[in-house]
């Protein structure tokens, strides 16, 4: 699996994985910038925001309730199509082998 985190400054980082991993999990692992992370993946936080970019909407799970009400409160504005929790989103099963994300200007 694989996961492409593009900066809001162009920079991206590429991720490898051996394994299955969310998304927030495996940038906080690996320090990527812009994504903090801090209730720990329970939906609670959304400083694990990211944009999922276009080819990868299709094979994403739906949104969850927990999910919904945390894009409503974002710092950097809600993207209607793109917009998701970092944490909510597994990658390397069900379908989905590689995503690019852009991580937004604020998560805080
Ligand atoms: Fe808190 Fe994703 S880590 S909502």
């Amino acid at each position: 699996p694989t996961i492409t985190f593009h900066q809001p400054d162009g920079a991206s980082q590429v991720l490898e994985l051996d394994k299955p991993e969310r998304i927030m999990q495996a940038a906080v692992k690996n320090s990527v910038p812009g994504i903090v992370g801090e209730c720990g993946g329970q939906a609670m936080c959304a400083t694990c925001h990211v944009y999922v970019r276009e080819d990868y909407l299709g094979a994403l799970p739906e949104i969850g309730e927990d999910e919904e009400e945390m894009l409503e409160v974002t710092a950097s504005e809600r993207d209607p199509e793109r917009s998701r929790l970092g944490c909510q989103i597994e990658v390397g099963s069900d379908g989905l082998e590689a995503i690019e994300v852009d991580v937004p200007e604020e998560q805080v």
